[in-house]
């Protein structure tokens, strides 16, 4: 194959589907390497079979561990299957650590290394996806970096600008493709009684959030109390990490958030569509809202995604509960018609491009 994709988690698939989609559309050979990092339906098949992507060549089918055992383990089934397929290029995307174990493995080997969505920086090395996308940055061969601002972060810390290039982010190529589609195709509004414009959108599933019960019941009491002022109700998508975590609390949420399983893609974007503010921890959802012209809050203190902050699209608040009400405030009426700083959606003709 000219090309081996390592993939493993729901952001990876849903970002790697147009580069895998415009590798098919040219006849370029490829496989797909999942480490299972993600295995429950919800995460992981449910975008195979909606993005009509090809099932993975490959399954290592890791699970879930600490990262040491966990990682370790991907890299020695990548190593093994990158030295049997032998292909040109191995793409990994984004913070993931199955992003890092294909950028270790890889690196050591011939083929070269593409890191897509490269240069994002939160620097805050208590966060793993900080660490990993500053190591998957400084061992690739290609860094495809989403905004200007990702480049200059990359040439900041030393890094060769001739194979930095800016391409967008690959989302913004997934969105396009997949809007249109939502809005024919989605009943999440009728089936969940959901009226435009009139709910909230929660999601909050990052390790540093959920894990800590301090900032978990900080988050779900500042949303809850900002909906209950205002009357709305909040659709809140609940991953796994965090519902474990609200078991072991042993609490219930405040009454105005209702919580769903994870959706799959188009039902997720209508959300997103018409949510009248979405609540996040999620790196995707800062970029999508972002792109759909929905106003965001960011419950985390600090962000690699400061393009939507400087235009005005979304507003850091952290974890307390005053301050995610204030916030909330100040976002709610937001109109929405900010830039898109993520590119046109030729993100993965770009990328192919230059590879091949
Ligand atoms: C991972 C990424 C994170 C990314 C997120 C996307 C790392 C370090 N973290 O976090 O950057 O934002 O994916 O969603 O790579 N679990 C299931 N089913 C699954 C997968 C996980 O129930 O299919 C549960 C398990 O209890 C597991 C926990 O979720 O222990 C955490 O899973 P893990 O893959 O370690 O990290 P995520 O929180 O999903
Ligand atoms: N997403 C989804 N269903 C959900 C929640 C999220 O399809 O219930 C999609 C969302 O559209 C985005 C991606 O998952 O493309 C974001 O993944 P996540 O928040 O898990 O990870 P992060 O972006 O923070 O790494």
């Amino acid at each position: 194959p000219r090309i081996a994709f390592v993939l493993g988690t729901r952001p990876e698939i849903i970002k790697l589907s147009p580069l895998i989609r415009a590798c098919d559309d040219r006849d370029v050979p490829y496989v797909v390497v999942h480490t299972g990092q993600h295995y429950s339906d919800s995460l992981d098949t449910v975008f195979f079979e909606q993005l009509e992507l090809p099932t993975p060549t490959h399954n290592l089918e890791v699970g879930s561990d600490d990262h040491g055992a966990q990682t370790a383990e991907m890299i020695r089934g990548i190593e093994s299957i990158l030295t049997e397929t032998r292909p040109d290029h191995v793409i990994v995307h984004g913070d993931t650590n199955s992003a890092l174990a294909g950028a270790i493995a890889a690196s050591k080997l011939e083929p070269s290394l593409a890191h897509i969505e490269a240069g994002l920086r939160s620097f805050d090395r208590s966060m793993p996806e900080e660490i990993n996308r500053v190591l998957a940055d400084h061992v690739s061969n290609y860094r495809f970096a989403p905004t200007d601002e990702s480049a200059r972060l990359l040439a900041a810390e030393g890094i060769d600008d001739e194979r930095v290039v800016v391409t967008g982010n690959t989302i913004v190529d997934a969105v396009s493709q997949h809007r249109d589609l939502a809005t024919r195709k989605s009943t999440v509004l009728e089936d969940r009684d959901l009226e435009s414009g009139e709910f909230y959108l929660l999601t909050a599933h990052r390790a540093e959030n959920v894990d800590d019960p301090d900032r978990f019941t900080g988050i779900l009491a500042g949303v809850g109390e900002f909906a209950d002022r205002t009357d709305r109700e909040v659709v809140y998508p609940i991953h796994p990490r965090a519902r474990e975590n609200l078991e072991e609390l042993g609490r219930s949420v405040p009454d105005p958030i209702r919580l769903v399983p994870p959706l799959d893609f188009l039902d997720f974007l209508t959300l997103e569509d018409h949510a009248r503010l979405a609540i996040t921890d999620s790196g995707g959802v800062q970029e999508e809202t972002c792109i759909l012209g929905t106003p965001c809050l960011t419950v985390r203190d600090n962000t690699e995604r400061p393009e939507t902050i400087d235009i005005g699209a979304n507003r850091l608040v952290g974890t307390d509960r005053t301050a995610i009400v204030e916030g909330a405030e100040a976002m709610v009426d937001r109109d929405g018609a900010w830039p898109n700083p993520f590119g046109d959606g030729t993100a993965a003709d770009r990328i192919l491009e230059t590879l091949l």
